[in-house]
């Protein structure tokens, strides 16, 4: 469908993207978030409202996607993250108009994909979480079927350019099927990029590459976002979400349950492990540091946990020393994203159980009432 919407484009729609927006810096993501921020006037890259998603089929009616209310700053690298079955694919695909929604409403840099689908379609440019390419094309011919049905006319083709930028200029004229996964995926990113769209859209984009091979892609992402491309993204690898995403939303069972710029969701947990490992044995934990959440896992080793804004290393040490303990080691952990990740997504389902739980409970309390 993509396709159709897309064949359909005008070059006058195609040829609209080609300054799109400065590049991202850390505080310029808060701002973009933040609801008084400078930045809000401007129209999202891609904002959706209410955005509900029901599949039919056999087994009854199945949500996917709950009332979802999102907006994507222009300029940045944005990651949608959830486990299996959040509704990520669901998000993406009824961007791409390959899902019909059930209800709600979708903008891409700024057109309504109901009122004005062929310029919400020239906007934006997607690489599928399946991968489906035509083995018996070059990558070279692909890249040039794939603009024709965009409209680009064959002087402004940037197809040369564009494998370069993905690193195929050495596979240009090779079959497809002679490509690797991560020579594929890469392919994908090209095909999806030639009608230079603000917006380029990756569905997992390195599930399944290897880990060489994902930090180039994630290189050549960051390249076409530092010309001015918005990324939006799917990764189930928290820790290049970290390190790639400006913002993060995060989204299970179909609702966002938490979004913000990366630096403010790891700020959220505000909490360090601290672990020392004394020089002799200890036979009972000191008073003196039951004001603190210490444990002892060995004779030798303690570990302290603790809130950064509230406790100062130092003080932890100085207390240790207070008590007449030698340190001979000591290291700290911080909290990551999947840390994050694990406390909100179970902290979620604990209330969907008790949801369901309840909902159950009405349909037993329903049920008797009936008979
Ligand atoms: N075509 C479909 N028909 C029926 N149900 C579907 C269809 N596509 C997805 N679903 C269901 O909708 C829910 C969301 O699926 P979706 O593919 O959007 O999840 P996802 O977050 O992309 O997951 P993953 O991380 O596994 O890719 C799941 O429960 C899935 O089973
Ligand atoms: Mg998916």
């Amino acid at each position: 469908m993509i396709a159709i919407a897309a064949h359909r484009a005008r070059r006058a729609d195609v040829t609209l993207f080609r300054n799109h927006w400065p590049p991202m810096t850390p505080s310029a993501a808060a701002d973009a978030l933040s609801p008084t921020g400078s930045s809000t006037e401007a129209v999202p890259a891609v904002s959706v409202r209410q955005l509900t998603k029901v599949y039919g089929g056999k087994g009854g009616p199945k949500p996917a996607l709950n009332a979802v209310n999102l907006d994507i700053p222009r300029g940045m690298i944005f990651g949608l993250l959830g486990p299996n079955g959040a509704g990520k694919s669901t998000l993406i695909n009824i961007l791409a108009g390959m899902v019909i929604k059930t209800a709600g409403s979708a903008t891409i840099w700024g057109h309504d994909i109901d009122r004005r689908p062929r310029q919400a379609a020239a906007a934006i440019g997607i690489v599928p979480q399946e991968l489906n390419l035509d083995a018996f094309f070059t990558p070279r011919e692909m890249l040039n079927v794939q603009a024709g049905m965009y409209g680009v006319p064959p002087r402004e083709r940037r197809t040369d350019e564009l494998l370069e930028t993905v690193g195929l200029t050495d596979k240009a004229d090779a079959y497809s099927r002679t490509l690797s996964g991560g020579m594929r995926r890469r392919l994908m990113i090209a095909k999806a990029m030639v009608h230079s769209p603000p917006i380029l859209v990756l569905d997992e984009p390195t599930a399944g590459v290897d880990v060489e091979l994902r930090q180039h892609l994630w290189e050549h992402v960051r390249v076409l976002n530092r010309r001015g491309t918005t990324v939006l993204l799917t990764t189930h690898y928290l820790e290049e979400a970290q390190e790639l995403c400006d913002a993060i939303a995060i989204i299970n069972h179909g609702n966002v349950i938490a979004c913000d710029s990366t630096v403010a969701l790891l700020r959220r947990l505000d909490r360090k492990d601290l672990t020392i490992t004394l020089t002799r044995n200890l036979d009972a934990l000191p008073e003196a540091l039951a004001a603190f959440e210490v444990e002892q896992p060995s004779p030798r080793r303690l570990v302290f946990t603790y809130r950064p804004s509230q406790t100062r290393v130092r003080d932890i040490l100085t207390a240790v020393r207070g008590c007449g303990l030698d340190i001979g080691d000591l290291t700290t952990h911080e909290a990551d994203l999947e840390d994050l990740f694990l406390e909100l997504t179970s902290a979620d389902d604990g209330r969907t159980e008790a949801a369901d739980a309840a909902e159950a409970a009405g349909s037993a309390v329903d049920a008797g009432d009936a008979g």
